[in-house]
């Protein structure tokens, strides 16, 4: 982590930010522990909605204004004239040479309609509905290779789940899936290491173009197939738009349902009543996913700003970057009372865990999807587990706030029970 000295050797602070709102702190690397929301949640909680932190890791050439106020970010995320996504992530940056963009997040009105319609036919709630028995297979696979082990680190087994899923809307083998999703995670979980960086995008790249040749030949109903056929405005894809889209298409997804599974399970592992309760009812278990994927929420986002505007009584400036914090804006206190409590019967729980707008998440379902089977089987076979004793659980703060390990235990058939660790929300 760094709360680096950036003012002192930073870019110089621009004339129209008041002094009183500068926070000498990199947003993205942030010293976070085993419950990493409410370490963000303390660490912001004397600051302003609205504040400028003048340097960050991820992008060392700019300052930038940071919301963390839910319906402030609401606000940004639905006004696309004012709040342009073009370059948010900028993977470009991290690869050098030519510019390309990540489709369709990166895309504002009118062209993101046209990229992101592409995407539907993978989306088709009817689609998803008739994977889930091979994504419960795939589950059910997983689990029980684990289950008499009596513990395992959940991270690893939570970032193998979803590879049935992306196998599928990808056309490609679970050993290549898993190949996919280690190269991802050089991107994500590199602490903005750009030559880690550089060689994750390299070799997703080289798979692109791979897998680019064996569809030429022979089409499925898969993503490459999707967008090699497609056309925009009349005409094929270009090569950068087809790589933009399996790119993210990849970042977006594989990492972040791994990332919900760790967060999830590690309050289920010392949250014992709620446990117990979808143990003994698993029809509770959509409701505590809603609550957990608000509890627990990982995305930090960005926006440009395209003319000079107020917000919040602040001058915008053409060109400013705004971070938006989903984890600070689902623990906002206006908007959730006690908000880093637990509690599935919320009658109001109006979250922004998979952002708003026009950029709203297309694949929540698939993750929904994904979560639900998770809980189900794993609470079927492993209905009590707790944190390994003496075993410290860390988390990775960056654009997603997820854990880096968890490591679990339980009692096998046969073998002394485990003592549950005390309740906790
Ligand atoms: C728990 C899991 C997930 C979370 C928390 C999550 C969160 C988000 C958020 C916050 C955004 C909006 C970003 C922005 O406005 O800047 C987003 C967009 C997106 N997500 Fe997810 N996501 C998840 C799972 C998935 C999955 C499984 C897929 C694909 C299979 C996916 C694909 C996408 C795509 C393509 C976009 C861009 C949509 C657009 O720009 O129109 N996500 N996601």
């Amino acid at each position: 982590m760094t709360e680096s000295n950036a003012s002192a050797t930073g870019p110089q602070i621009p004339a129209h930010v008041p002094p009183e709102l500068v926070r000498d702190v990199d947003f993205y690397q942030i010293t976070v522990g085993d419950d990493p929301q409410r370490d963000f949640k303390e660490r912001f909680a004397g600051d302003p909605a609205i504040f400028y932190i003048p340097r960050t890791a991820r992008d060392p050439q700019w300052g930038n204004w940071v919301i963390t106020r839910r319906e402030d970010i609401l606000a940004v995320m639905q006004d696309p004239q004012t709040f342009s996504s073009r370059h948010i992530a900028g993977f470009d940056r991290a690869l050098g040479g030519e510019e390309w963009l990540a489709y369709p997040v990166e895309i504002d009105p009118p062209d993101h309609t046209k990229f992101r319609a592409l995407l539907n036919p993978l989306f088709a709630p009817a689609r998803i509905k008739a994977l889930e028995a091979s994504m419960r297979a795939h589950t059910v696979g997983v689990i029980e290779a684990i289950v008499d082990a009596g513990e395992v680190d959940f991270q690893a087994v939570a970032s193998e789940l979803p590879a049935g899923i992306f196998s599928h809307l990808l056309g490609i083998s679970i050993d290549e899936t898993l190949a996919v999703m280690g190269n991802v995670r050089r991107i994500l979980h590199s602490g903005y290491d750009q030559i880690a960086r550089k060689a994750g995008l390299e070799w997703l790249m080289a798979f692109e173009q791979e897998l680019i040749k064996r569809r030429e030949h022979e089409r499925g109903d898969d993503l490459i197939s999707i967008v090699l056929d497609a056309r925009v405005d009349g005409r094929p894809l270009t090569e950068k738009e087809i790589f933009g889209l399996f790119f993210f298409f990849l970042l977006a997804g594989l990492d972040t349902v791994a990332g919900a599974l760790g967060l999830h399970f590690r309050h289920l592992a010392i949250d014992v009543p709620l446990r117990r309760r979808l143990v003994s009812d698993p029809s509770a278990i959509p409701d505590a996913i809603e609550e957990l994927l608000r509890r627990y929420s990982q995305i930090t986002t960005n926006r440009f700003v395209t003319r000079g505007v107020e917000f919040r009584g602040v001058s915008l400036r053409k060109g400013d970057n705004l971070i938006l914090s989903l984890p600070l804006a689902n623990l906002d206190d206006e908007v959730f009372s006690d908000p880093l409590a637990v509690d599935v019967d919320r009658q109001q729980s109006p979250h922004i865990a998979f952002g708003a707008g026009l950029h709203r998440c297309i694949g929540s379902n698939i993750a929904r999807q994904q979560l639900r089977i998770t809980y189900e089987e794993w609470l079927k076979r492993i209905p009590d587990f707790r944190l390994t004793p003496g075993a410290e659980v860390q988390a990775i703060c960056s654009e997603a706030l997820v854990l880096k390990n968890l490591p679990l235990s339980w009692a096998v058939m046969g073998l002394e029970s485990t003592n549950d660790s005390p309740s906790h929300s």
